[in-house]
C-alpha cells in the first residue's frame, strides 16, 4: 500500500467509474439515510486503492439520498466512518441513464464482449446518451484536476470514449483506463456499429489494462482490423497519430487481508450460525453461489448440475443444500427479469423433484448482501460455485479462497473466468457441460480434508502474492515509467 503512495508522491489521482463506492438510500420504513456498498468487483477493487492514496473519485449518483449527502460542488468526503479521498457525483438524468447504463453499455457493450449468446443492441440514441455522459465525466476530471498532469483511471466499458476526451483536454494527463471484461475477438468487436470510435477513444490512454493476455490479444487483433495505426506486438504498443498506448494484462485482485474478514467469528462459528440462520442441521453439505443475478453468472447451468447429481446420485438428497445469493441488478432490462423468472421457476421445479417436506436442495436468495455477510457464509461452505459463462476476472472466486483461513473447502471454477489462469488448483469445469460440473460436484463433495487444505493452500499463496495492491502496483510502474519518459521529452 505504502509502494503506492511512493511510486508517484507528486502525482494526483483521480477516478472515473459509473458506480459509486457509497451509495446513499433513504430507508422506505424509517426514513433514515443508509449507506450501501454496491455489488461490484470494481468497486471492491478499487476503493482499497484510493484509500491507499487518496485523490478523488468521479462516479454517478445513483441513489435515493446521494443529492442531499453531498455539498455544494456535489462533494462528499468518504469512506463516512473515516474519510480518506472525495467522492464527487455527476447526476444523470432517467432518460439519460436509459440510453447510456442501460441500453449502449449493458444492451450493447455487455452481451458484445461477454461471449453468452445474448444479441447486442445498438441504438443510435444511446450511443448519443453514451458520448454525452462520456463528455460529462470528461469535463468533471478537468474540472476537479488541481494540475495539468493528474494520474486518471478510468474505469470500464461504461467510458470507452472518455479517455480520448480528457486527453484533448489534458495533454499531459497520465491516462489509465481499464476494461473489467472480456474484450472479443475482432470478428465479433465487428458488430458494433461504432467500433472505430470506441477504440480511438480507449487509445486516449496512455495505458488501456485487461485482466488477461488473451483479451490484449483480441484487443490488438481488433485494433489491427479496423483502424490505421502502427501495433508493435513487442513492446505492446499501439501508435495511433504519433501518440503511444501501452497495451498489458494487469489481473486484478482484491486486498488482503480483506476489510470484510475483520471482526469475523472463526470458521467453525461462522458454520454453526449460518447453519442456524438457514434452518439447516450441523452436519449438512453447504454449497454457495454468490453474485449479481447476471445471464453471464451461467445460475441456471450451476442448478442443472445439482438437478444431475440429485437424480445420478440420490443419496446426497437430505445431505446438501445449495445456497444462491442473487443480487438484483439491471432489472429493468427484459434479459435480466427473464433470468429472474427462469431461476425462480427452475429452482421451485428441482425442489419439487428432489425435495421433500420440509427439505429443499435449493434455496435461491435474492437480495443484496453486504460484504460481511458474504464472507460469512463463504467461511461457513463446503463448496463455493462459480460457473460464469465468461468473465473478465470474477473476484467472488477470490474471495472466496481469502475466507477460507482454515484451508478448507472447495472451489469450482469456470474455465471461462481470467481466475482460471491463476486459480489452477480449484476444479476447473466448462459450464456448458452439465454432466462435467456435476460431477466436479460430487467430487467436492467427497473431497478429503488433506487434498481440500493442500488446493486451499495453493490458491490462497496466489491471491496473497498477487493482490489487489499489486494490481494497482504495476499500472503505477508503467505509468511513472511513461511519465519519466515524457518529462525527459519536455525537457529537452
Ligand atoms: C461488472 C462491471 C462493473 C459494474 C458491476 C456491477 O463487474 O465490470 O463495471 O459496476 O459489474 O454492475 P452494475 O451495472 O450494477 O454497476
Amino acid at each position: 500500500q505504502r509502494l503506492l503512495v511512493e511510486m508517484m508522491p507528486d502525482a494526483e489521482v483521480l477516478i472515473v467509474s459509473n458506480r459509486e463506492p457509497y451509495i446513499h438510500n433513504r430507508a422506505p420504513d424509517s426514513n433514515k439515510i443508509e449507506v450501501q456498498i454496491p455489488a461490484s468487483g470494481l468497486v471492491a477493487a478499487l476503493e482499497p486503492v484510493i484509500r491507499a492514496c487518496g485523490g478523488t473519485w468521479i462516479a454517478h449518483g445513483s441513489g435515493s439520498a446521494d443529492r442531499e449527502t453531498v455539498d455544494a460542488n456535489d462533494r462528499l468526503p468518504v469512506p463516512p466512518d473515516n474519510p480518506s479521498y472525495v467522492l464527487r457525483r455527476i447526476w444523470v438524468s432517467d432518460e439519460e441513464q436509459d440510453g447510456f447504463y442501460y441500453g449502449l453499455a449493458n444492451e450493447g457493450l455487455w452481451p458484445l464482449c461477454h461471449i453468452a449468446f445474448v444479441r447486442p443492441l445498438f441504438r443510435e440514441s444511446d450511443w448519443h446518451y453514451y458520448r454525452a455522459i462520456n463528455e460529462r465525466f470528461a469535463e468533471a476530471v478537468v474540472h476537479e484536476a488541481k494540475t495539468d498532469d493528474p494520474v486518471v483511471l478510468v474505469q470500464d466499458y461504461h467510458f470507452a470514449l472518455a479517455p480520448r476526451m480528457i486527453r484533448q483536454r489534458l495533454p499531459k494527463a497520465t491516462i489509465i483506463s481499464f476494461w473489467h471484461i472480456p474484450w472479443p475477438n475482432a470478428e465479433t468487436f465487428g458488430i458494433c456499429p461504432w467500433k472505430e470510435e470506441i477504440i480511438d477513444g480507449l487509445l486516449g490512454s496512455t495505458i488501456v489494462g485487461f485482466h488477461t493476455q488473451f483479451h490484449c490479444n483480441n484487443f490488438f487483433e481488433t485494433v489491427d482490423r479496423f483502424i490505421e495505426s502502427r501495433i508493435d506486438r513487442e513492446h505492446a504498443t499501439v501508435t495511433l497519430r504519433g501518440e503511444e498506448t501501452l497495451v498489458r494484462a494487469y489481473p486484478i485482485s482484491i486486498d488482503w487481508p480483506p476489510k470484510a474478514l475483520a471482526g469475523q467469528a472463526p470458521v467453525a462459528e461462522c458454520r454453526v450460525a449460518v447453519r442456524r440462520a438457514l434452518k439447516l442441521a450441523d452436519d449438512i453439505k453447504l454449497v454457495v453461489g454468490i453474485e449479481r443475478f447476471d445471464y453471464t453468472k451461467g445460475i441456471l447451468d450451476r442448478m442443472k448440475a445439482l438437478d444431475d447429481l440429485l437424480t445420478r446420485e440420490p443419496q446426497w438428497k437430505h445431505r446438501l443444500v445449495f445456497v444462491q445469493v442473487a443480487a438484483p441488478t439491471r432489472s429493468r432490462l427484459e434479459k435480466y427479469s427473464k433470468l429472474q423468472e427462469e431461476a425462480v421457476a427452475l429452482s421451485d421445479d428441482i425442489n419439487q423433484r428432489h425435495g421433500d417436506g420440509s427439505y429443499k436442495p435449493i434455496q435461491l436468495i435474492v437480495r443484496h448482501h453486504d460484504q460481511k455477510e458474504v464472507f460469512r457464509l463463504f467461511r461457513a461452505a463446503d463448496l463455493c460455485i462459480v460457473s460464469s459463462l465468461h468473465d473478465g476476472m470474477n473476484l467472488v472466486a477470490k474471495e472466496f479462497v481469502a475466507a477460507r483461513e482454515d484451508e478448507r473447502g472447495v472451489l469450482i471454477l469456470s474455465s471461462f473466468t481470467g481466475a482460471s489462469r491463476e486459480l489452477s488448483e480449484a476444479l476447473i469445469v466448462n459450464p456448458y457441460n452439465t454432466r462435467e460440473m456435476s460431477e466436479a460436484l460430487g467430487t467436492g463433495l467427497r473431497m478429503p480434508d488433506h487434498e481440500q487444505r493442500a488446493r486451499m493452500r495453493s490458491m490462497r499463496r496466489q491471491v496473497r502474492e498477487w493482490n489487489v495492491y499489486r494490481w494497482a502496483g504495476r499500472m503505477l510502474i508503467d505509468a511513472a515509467g511513461t511519465r519519466r519518459r515524457q518529462q525527459i521529452i519536455d525537457i529537452a
